[in-house]
């Protein structure tokens, strides 16, 4: 029986939480006796707004299965704030976490939640028959979600929702190329787009596992804060007919950057020898209808400010082509002071260019011209 004396309450969105004090003052929050981390809120608040558009359109049941729930901040806003949900699964190994979860959907009155502690496989694998498939699987482990997204795609419905989360940041960025090759079959290179890379490599791995279960995912927003990343992909029991896996060949003399379907290390610009991140997720990291449906969902619900923010900026580079460039990296090669992004932008557009900011960095922007363009331009 957990201590009430050792919880604290307080209140994400509109529902009211029961979380570990230690949580709330200590750097790294503690396992025990439940693992909660407060800073992971925007991650959260993204996915309430995500849910929302997403559940306005599927046709089946609308369940939600969080597999590795944790004290149930996720699953029971689920329940708690979107009405459209019909039942919520919570499932963790830690049963002081379970019975902390149990007390915050009693505390929102909240009675469409059924508990359950299983390992996480074990519990998608017995949702992975008919009828009890998740509308929506969210995957949130510490660390790498690889070990999970078989068991997550197969316990998806046809047409359902694949939420995927990965914090483990050194690996994702290059700091062990062999363990990322081990977890997302790819390598990344070390470059100020670095966010973007782990993204598409973490799609990239949900892509190779779904294929082989000829399954399709067609990815619908992705989102980074802090540490986290984490993909919304839709599932599709068919098999993909458009090869979208590929590497991005980053030149480190010249800045060049570009999207090849082969092996080759020849930077076109310079001539010197890139470096190559991948394989991984070359296609569209979002959807356009999907981002616009979340614009529209962010109004009702009441989260951080940012995240307003963040999907507008989003929704200028739903298709332009992938890496971005930081004006600080520009201004670094031109050996001068950086200029606003706004008035880079505005030069690049101005050239005939495409050119827009990015949702994953403030002080960036998307473009289809090369580095040696956009130098001569800016
Ligand atoms: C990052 S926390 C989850 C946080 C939670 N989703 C949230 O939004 O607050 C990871 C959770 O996974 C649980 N866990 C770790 N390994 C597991 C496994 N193999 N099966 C099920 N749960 C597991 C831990 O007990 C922990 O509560
Ligand atoms: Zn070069």
């Amino acid at each position: 029986m957990q201590l009430e004396s050792d919880l604290a309450e307080i209140v994400e969105g509109t529902t009211r939480l029961l979380v570990p004090k230690g949580a709330l003052v200590e750097k790294v929050p503690p396992m025990e006796p439940a693992f909660f981390n407060p800073r992971a809120k925007i991650n959260r608040d993204f996915s309430i707004i995500a849910y929302a558009a997403f559940l306005k359109t599927f046709k089946g049941p609308k369940v939600f299965l969080d597999s590795l729930a944790g004290i149930g901040a996720r699953s029971v806003r689920v329940a708690n704030e979107l009405n459209s949900v019909e039942k919520v699964f919570i499932n963790d190994v830690n049963p002081k976490a379970l019975e902390i979860a149990e007390n915050i959907a009693k505390l929102n009155n909240v009675t469409n939640c059924v508990f359950s502690e299983n390992e996480a496989c074990r519990f998608l694998s017995l949702h992975s028959k008919r009828d009890q498939r998740g509308a929506i699987v969210d995957i949130d482990p510490f660390g790498s979600p690889s070990k999970y997204i078989d068991c997550g795609i197969r316990a998806a419905f046809h047409g359902g929702l694949l939420s995927v989360t990965a914090t483990d940041l050194t690996v994702l960025h290059g700091l062990f190329p062999a363990a990322c090759k081990r977890k997302y079959y790819g390598v990344p290179v070390r470059v100020e787009y670095g966010d973007e890379i782990a993204l598409r490599l973490i799609l990239g791995c949900i892509n190779i596992v779904a294929g082989r279960l000829d399954v399709k995912i067609v990815p619908l927003f992705v989102q980074n804060n802090m540490h986290y990343y984490k993909a919304y992909v839709k599932v599709l029991v068919k098999t993909s007919d458009k090869d979208e896996m590929g590497y991005i060949l980053h030149c480190k003399n010249c800045g060049n950057r570009h999207v090849t379907s082969e092996v080759k290390y020849e930077c076109e610009v310079c001539n010197l020898k890139a470096e190559l991140a991948g394989p991984l997720w070359i296609g569209n990291l979002y959807n356009k209808d999907f981002v616009n449906e979340m614009i529209i969902e962010e109004k009702q619900f009441q989260v951080d400010k940012s995240c307003k923010k963040i999907l507008e900026r989003c929704i200028d580079e739903t298709d332009m082509p992938p890496t971005y460039f930081t004006i600080d990296e520009l201004a670094h090669m031109k050996h001068s002071a950086p200029i606003s992004l706004a008035k880079t932008i505005e030069k690049i557009q101005g050239a005939g260019f495409r050119a827009s900011a990015t949702s994953l960095n403030p002080a960036a922007f998307k473009t289809d011209a090369r580095v040696d363009e956009v130098l001569s331009i800016i």
